[in-house]
């Protein structure tokens, strides 16, 4: 197994499909948390449904599209990020995340983050990475903004959720905009 570490007890790592029955343990704890705020698909029921989801990242690495990656926290899973898109054709990716409510305000999301849109931006040339999130989201919307994303427009009532609309956010954060966010040493944190 490798790592790639965020901090002393912390780290990210490829979730992948034999770590189904961690992922659905992960899920128990998180899902009530998470329901509202991400796409319907991710937050599945049971064994079944978790394995579903490894599979289906699974499937789109294979073809260099999506990537999903856990968060370890004293070796336990307590959240991920993913690229819920990924086009090296078009030059852009979207990028998601999520934690158990156990493991959110230690700034491991926004490191997990980091890590992904270097490798984005770095290694494969990407030129666009956009976050997508409820426009009453206020901890995901923090998210972008302290990864330097620029807040480009809202869908209006574009997310359907329990029986209302909601408005989503589209931020984006451009390879330049990133560079300088680099050399500027994360300013803004
Ligand atoms: C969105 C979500 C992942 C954000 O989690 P988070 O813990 O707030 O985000 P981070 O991991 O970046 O941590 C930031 C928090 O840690 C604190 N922090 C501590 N050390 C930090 C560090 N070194 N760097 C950055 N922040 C740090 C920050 O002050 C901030 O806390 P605050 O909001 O109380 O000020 C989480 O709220 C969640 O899972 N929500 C439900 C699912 C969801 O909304 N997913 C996104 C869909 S678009």
């Amino acid at each position: 197994m490798f790592a790639l570490p965020l901090r002393d007890n912390a780290g990210l790592e490829p979730l992948e499909i034999w770590h189904a029955e961690e992922f659905a343990g992960h899920l128990e704890r998180a899902r009530e948390h998470i329901r509202p705020w991400v796409g319907p698909g991710f937050v599945t029921d049971d064994l079944d449904g978790a394995r579903a989801t490894l599979r289906r990242y699974a499937e789109r690495q294979a073809a260099d599209g999506a990537r999903l990656y856990g968060i370890r926290l004293d070796g336990a899973l307590v959240g991920g990020v993913m690229f819920t898109d990924f086009s090296a054709a078009s030059g852009s990716c979207e990028i998601g995340c999520w934690l158990e409510p156990a493991a959110e305000g230690h700034g491991l999301v926004t490191q997990a983050c980091r890590a992904l849109l270097d490798w984005a931006f770095t290694c494969r040339g990407l030129h666009r990475a956009e976050w997508h999130c409820r426009s009453d989201n206020d901890r995901s919307s923090a998210v972008a903004k302290r990864l330097g994303m620029t807040l480009e427009g809202v869908r209006r009532e574009s997310w359907p959720y329990a029986g209302a609309r909601h408005d989503k956010q589209i931020w984006a954060i451009l390879a330049p905009e990133w560079r300088a966010e680099k050399q500027a040493g994360f300013f803004g944190e």
